[in-house]
């Protein structure tokens, strides 16, 4: 039976997450699976929410064979009335959730020139009104119970815009200010909210999506200064420090885990266009 830790949960100490219960969206796939993966092998009730239940197999396979207390459910994010109900009944058999971790997204790059009415609203709908409903109808457990963190997943082109995903980024934009809104309205009740944005990382979703082809996936990695894509548990990692006690005092504060990519090179390129040579940890 394979016992080694997922990486990224490799940095904490092992019983980090033994009184949490997490909620997880879209955390059957990508980068949601190994922040799940990282939760429970840290000790913590695990439930993912997600559309489609094929994407459910590979983490509940996982948390039979490891003995992990993980548990998944379909769900459209795009239903408040549904995420209400969900959220109630899961609260009913566990207790307020202590973490919820808003990762579930839909994406695909098309020119704004094309893109339909309906195909903006689907990624609209998923990411910006399902991250609501999710920390409303969540978080409405987790003020009664007084304590929660909240984790949001963004992109930097949230604030850099960028051509080809005007829904994404502009979905994108609106969780970050969700996120800082929150992160102070809901301070009060003894929450913390932050969110990461995560640059190019290997993934199903992304891959098919975002770059297609081997070329695009190249001319991608030649901009990022540590010229390299990520990895799921990289960003995982980073998530995992983020809902930890070890961040106790981080609220409202979005991390940018990505190479490098984003930051302007400047004016002469010598010096920054060498491949990176920095190693993943
Ligand atoms: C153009 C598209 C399209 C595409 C769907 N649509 N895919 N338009 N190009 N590739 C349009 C459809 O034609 C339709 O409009 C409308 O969108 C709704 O499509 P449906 O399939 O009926 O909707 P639905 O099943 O609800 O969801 C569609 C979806 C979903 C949101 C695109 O399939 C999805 O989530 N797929 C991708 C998941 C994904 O990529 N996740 C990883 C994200 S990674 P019409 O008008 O024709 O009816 C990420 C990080 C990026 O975002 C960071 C980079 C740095």
């Amino acid at each position: 039976m394979e016992t080694e830790l997922p990486h990224a949960a490799r940095w904490l100490p092992p019983k980090t997450f033994e009184n949490d219960f997490a909620i997880v969206t879209g955390g059957g796939t990508g980068l949601g699976l190994e922040i799940s993966r990282g939760l429970c092998a840290l000790g913590a009730r695990v439930v993912i929410l997600s559309r489609d239940a094929e994407h459910h197999r590979a983490f509940m396979d996982e948390c039979a064979t490891r003995g992990w207390r993980g548990e998944a459910a379909t769900l459209d994010l795009r239903e408040p009335v549904d995420v209400e109900r969900a959220a109630n009944a899961l609260a009913e058999r566990h207790g307020a959730p202590t973490i919820l971790v808003n990762n579930a997204a839909g994406n695909f790059v098309c020119p704004a020139e094309r893109l339909s009415a309906r195909a903006w609203r689907a990624v609209l709908g998923i990411v910006l009104d399902g991250t609501f409903y999710a920390s409303r109808y969540f978080g409405k457990h987790m003020i009664e119970a007084r304590r929660g963190r909240i984790l949001n997943v963004v992109a930097t082109y949230a604030w850099t815009g960028m051509p080809g995903v005007v829904h994404s980024a502009s979905a994108k934009a609106g969780v970050l200010a969700m996120t800082r809104t929150l992160a102070v309205e809901w301070a009060r009740f003894g929450l913390r909210v932050n969110a990461i944005a995560p640059g190019p990382f290997e993934s199903e979703g992304a891959r098919g999506n975002l770059w297609p082809d081997e070329a695009m996936k190249a001319r991608i990695e030649s901009g990022i200064p540590l010229g390299r894509f990520g990895t799921a548990d990289e960003m995982a990692a980073h998530c995992l420090w983020l809902l930890s006690p070890a961040s106790s005092y981080v609220n409202g504060e979005c991390f940018t885990i990505d190479g490098g990519a984003s930051l302007g090179r400047g004016m002469w390129t010598e010096g920054a266009t060498r491949k990176g040579t920095e190693e993943r940890a």
